[in-house]
């Protein structure tokens, strides 16, 4: 078994596994190159272009994960809504759903009619080449999703998406509850094709209070991961004030942590039956490499009481990062340095 997945069982790895959410990216050269001329989900709909960006960040760093090269809003994108990913800003939808009469609308489509050839045909052909290295599949989660969906684009606070909820609960629930359904779908996909764990991102909850994660969000999220058959892991930012509802009721076998927190202050938290994830603070990678050592070693350190560590970032790889200091990590997790 793989150390990410003994580390996901809680049975102890001698070296702590490690990937970095955004491995596969424009930190890379090669992946920079290999882009030229592609819009962003033209290259997630594309197997072999897909399959190679999400190889190039495990042959160079040697991580023990690959991560499906591809993005939250693909699911949609092959359920016909209308989505481009515009280069530094993010996902725009050409009809934002903001009316009860909107999201009747787009509901009527049905996630089994999502066409995943050509995501199916990409982790086949990455599953074939990875050998022993499990390939990590993921999706949004339906809050996430629905924060770009209600505003049409990236927002800050997704105050549109918040108001929904309480303004109209009804239609706030199907379309979550939609979203849900199309997310599971695509972790299917992936699933079916050779994925080992899968990870559904809910980067924008920490806009949420407390009780409305309870209530509106979670239920949704659990929705989307139960019995998908594979170890999964939950990933938010800004989430430490309802960490362990991030579990998902035991559902989710490792939470994502970001880098707000002491991981062993977020292990106390989350307790002994789930996993950890994280949580390198993105910024340190700008710092000096023996500064950035020692913030690895910190984490290394205290992620030991965890039911299982899985290192990581508390966020993505930033574009402008040193690939080198990603290698770095990878060697010192590993036992190398
Ligand atoms: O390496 C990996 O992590 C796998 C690939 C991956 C991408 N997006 C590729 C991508 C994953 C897991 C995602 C998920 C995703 N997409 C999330 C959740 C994770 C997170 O970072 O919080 C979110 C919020 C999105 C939506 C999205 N897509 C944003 C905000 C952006 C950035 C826009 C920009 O240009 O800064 C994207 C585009 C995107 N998705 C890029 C990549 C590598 C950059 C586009 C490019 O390289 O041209």
């Amino acid at each position: 078994m793989s150390d990410l997945l003994r580390a996901l069982a809680g049975e102890a790895p001698e070296r702590t596994p490690v990937w970095f959410m955004r491995q596969a990216g424009r930190s890379l050269p090669e992946y920079r190159e290999l882009r030229v001329g592609t819009r962003m989900l033209d290259a997630c709909l594309t197997p072999d272009l897909a399959s190679e960006i999400t190889l190039q960040p495990v042959r160079r760093h040697k991580v023990d994960a690959a991560v499906f090269f591809s993005d939250i809003v693909i699911p949609l994108r092959l359920a016909g809504v209308e989505v481009e990913i515009e280069p530094g800003r993010g996902p725009v939808f050409a009809n934002p759903v903001r009316t009860a009469d909107d999201v009747a609308r787009i509901t009527q489509i049905d996630p089994a009619d999502l066409d995943g050839t050509a995501v199916a045909e990409a982790v086949r052909l990455t599953v074939a080449e990875l050998g022993d290295t499990p390939l990590i599949g993921f999706a949004g989660a339906p809050f996430t999703l629905a924060a770009y969906l209600i505003e049409g684009g990236p927002s800050k606070e997704h105050l549109r998406a918040r108001a929904m909820m309480h303004a109209d609960p009804e239609a706030w629930n199907a379309l979550a509850g939609w979203l849900s359904r199309i997310s599971r779908r695509f972790l299917e996909i992936q699933r079916d094709a050779g994925a080992s764990v899968v990870q559904l991102f809910d980067s924008w909850a920490g806009s949420l209070s407390t009780a409305d994660y309870r209530a509106h969000i979670a239920p949704h999220s659990k929705a989307a991961l139960e019995g998908i058959g594979l170890p999964s892991i939950h990933f938010g930012v800004g989430t430490g004030p309802f960490l362990a509802d991030m579990r998902l009721d035991g559902v989710a076998d490792a939470v994502g942590v970001d880098w707000r927190m002491p991981l062993d202050e977020a292990i106390r938290i989350v307790g002994p039956d789930t996993a950890v994830q994280g949580n390198i603070d993105p910024a340190m990678l700008q710092a000096p490499w023996p500064v950035l050592e020692a913030h690895v070693r910190d984490v290394i350190a205290r992620g030991r009481g965890a039911k299982g560590h899985i290192l990581n970032l508390g966020h993505g790889v930033p574009p402008e990062t040193d690939p080198d200091q990603l290698t770095r990590i990878v060697q010192l997790a590993h036992g190398e340095l």
